[in-house]
């Protein structure tokens, strides 16, 4: 990790490498070629096992062409060089992959000085030890770390709660919708259609998780709430959160091209619980929901036809805080919650927000 500048000092730029070119990282960088985007050097751009490297910028668009197979092999060391040498007066990392590994050095960069952006939950959501890493560092204030992506694909859900937390505003309940792409699947799942078929539509629509699993056994959704709850100052885990697996448990283990399959089993047991609760005049919706002592859930329910969650659209997630000073009616936050277009908006959100913030380094 080289701190010799190689290039002219630029305080008034921003250099910013990309991990991850999947559906997120690639709608970010068709983003960083727009005039918004003015003033964000792209230094490095990586996927799980190639990456490029300068330190004097290079154009989004050509990303792909310089990831090809004889460009180098993943090295951090060679991408946070970059980010030394450029001279901007922020360097920042953006997360856009799902890796677990990749989130474990969230706290190590930010320690380092570099801000990081990040659509990938694994540290926010992580284990105490890895969140609590993570908010030290924060607190002490070296670099920002930016997670507006994570939760609600950019919504202003989480500055919304940090911020009454910060007044000393307390949560009484949070219940909602934080899942697009299970969102998305159970407005359209009205029998018509099985659900295997509408899983097929969500994945090639880019709604769901690289495995869709993390959105069916509620994994993804569970994360959002630990994310949800820490930032309204519960600290609780992933295990404390009750979580309700849509996926049967013969296709919990298997690969996930085994698992791609064979998701027409996903159809009979969802169906008869959507045919019951019609009956009696209900539909399903994937309701994520956390009490004013932390308790945590997340599932399947059957709500009514006048329940705010039976009334969203397309990957609509909600989220409807009640808290001391919003008693008689909660808060409510709506919106589209997954998507590589608002997604990467999000991300870019908060890496333009870094202008104006003191130099980290
Ligand atoms: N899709 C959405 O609407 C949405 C919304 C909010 C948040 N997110 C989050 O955004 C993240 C990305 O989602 P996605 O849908 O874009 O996933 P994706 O299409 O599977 O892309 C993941 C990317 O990460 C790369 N990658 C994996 N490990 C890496 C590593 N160690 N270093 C560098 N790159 C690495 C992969 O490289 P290869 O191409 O080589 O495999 C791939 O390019 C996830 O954390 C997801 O939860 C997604």
């Amino acid at each position: 990790m080289s701190a010799l500048p190689q290039v002219a000092a630029r305080h008034d730029d921003i250099a910013l490498v990309l991990l991850g070119t999947g559906v997120v990282g690639s709608a970010l960088l068709r983003l960083l070629g727009t005039p918004s985007a003015l003033g964000v050097r792209l230094v490095g751009v990586a996927n799980s096992t190639r990456q490029h490297a300068d330190a004097q910028g290079f154009a989004a668009e050509a990303s792909t062409r310089l990831l090809g197979d004889v460009s180098p092999r993943r090295d951090d060391d060679a991408l946070l060089a970059a980010l030394d040498a450029s001279g901007a007066a922020r360097r920042v990392i953006v997360d856009a992959t799902a890796s677990a590994d990749t989130a474990c050095r969230h706290a190590a960069w930010l320690a380092a000085g570099y801000d990081v952006v990040t659509a990938n939950k694994a540290a926010s959501a992580g284990t105490a030890t890895t969140w609590s890493a993570l908010r030290n560092v924060n607190l002490r204030g070296v670099a920002t770390y930016g997670d507006a992506a994570t939760v609600g694909a950019g919504l202003p859900v989480l500055s919304t709660l940090r911020r009454l937390h910060g007044c000393g505003d307390r949560l009484i309940a949070l219940e909602g919708v934080f899942s697009g792409s299970l969102s998305w699947l159970f407005n359209h799942y009205d029998g018509s259609r099985p659900f295997s078929a509408l899983l097929r539509e969500a994945r090639a629509w880019g709604y769901c998780e690289p495995d869709p699993r993390a959105d069916l056994g509620g994994l993804d959704a569970a994360r959002k709430l630990v994310i949800l709850a820490r930032a309204a100052g519960h600290a609780i885990e992933l295990d404390d959160v009750a979580v309700e697996n849509l996926v049967p448990g013969p296709l919990v283990d298997v690969d996930v091209d085994a698992f791609l399959a064979r998701i027409e089993e996903l159809d009979a047991p969802l169906e008869a619980r959507r045919a019951d609760a019609a009956a009696r005049g209900f539909v399903l919706r994937h309701i994520g929901s956390l009490d004013s002592d932390g308790r945590a859930s997340i599932g399947l329910v059957e709500v009514s036809a006048q329940h705010p969650a039976a009334r969203l659209d397309g990957t609509d997630n909600l989220f409807a805080l009640t808290t001391q000073r919003y008693r008689a009616r909660p808060l409510v936050i709506q919106g589209p919650g997954a998507g590589p277009e608002v997604t990467a908006q999000a991300l870019l959100g908060d890496v333009l927000a870094l202008r104006g913030l003191r130099s980290a380094v």
